[in-house]
């Protein structure tokens, strides 16, 4: 571990365990939607950026190996600003490109922390009159929550750290790993993010 990622603490879940799961979570999201959803009517997944450009890209392509009818859609919201503990207050910085009245959207998210990103994306959404709306992530943190929301299709639960790695950040910095990884607190604790 400290020889390939020298900033890790620990590993939490590797590639091959990552991809095993989101071909298992895949066929839970197929049956759910599968009479739900039309080639004239997709599901409409949309990926909340920055950080579940990695999840989605992959969860995506096994939706398509089964044959699932999806639309794709980004919205960018941010509440961390570089830290490592929300701020609380969800700022919207990409807004989709297309409306989703009666459509069956599916949130796509890389973590599931306080909620608060959560709860901002529910409200917003529920005003635009979706056929139904519902959230994938790849992580539940559960211990972190402030705000009582249950997620519909989580591959892992997340232990109670700060955790890096794909699509995960600290200060923008750690998204490319292919495996997720807890983070030296010394790296967060005192040094600057540029020295990492
Ligand atoms: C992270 C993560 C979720 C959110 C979860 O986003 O991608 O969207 O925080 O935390 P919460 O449940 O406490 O709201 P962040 O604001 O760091 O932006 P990013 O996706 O660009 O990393």
């Amino acid at each position: 571990m400290s020889a390939k990622y020298p900033f890790a603490k620990s590993l939490v879940f590797d590639e091959p365990t990552i991809q095993r799961r989101i071909v298992e979570l895949s066929g839970d999201i197929h049956r759910h939607y599968s009479g739900l959803v039309t080639e004239t009517s997709p599901l409409v997944l949309v990926v909340v950026l920055n950080g579940a450009f990695m999840f989605a890209a992959d969860l995506a392509r096994a939706l398509a190996d089964r044959k699932l009818p999806v639309r794709m859609d980004f919205i960018c919201v941010s509440s961390y600003q570089g830290g490592t503990h929300t701020t609380g207050e969800v700022r919207m910085l990409l807004d989709l490109r297309r409306g989703i009245q009666g459509q069956h959207v599916l949130m796509i998210e890389d973590i599931v922390d306080s909620a608060h990103t959560l709860d901002f994306l529910l409200k917003l959404f529920m005003t635009r009159s979706p056929a139904s709306l519902k959230m994938a992530s790849l992580l539940d943190k559960k211990a972190a929550r402030r705000i009582p929301l249950r997620v519909d299709f989580v591959c892992f639960d997340c232990p109670p750290e700060f955790v890096i790695g794909y699509g995960l950040d600290f200060a923008e910095r750690f998204r490319e790993l292919r495996d997720i990884v807890v983070l030296k607190p010394e790296y967060y604790m005192k040094a600057p993010a540029a020295k990492l």
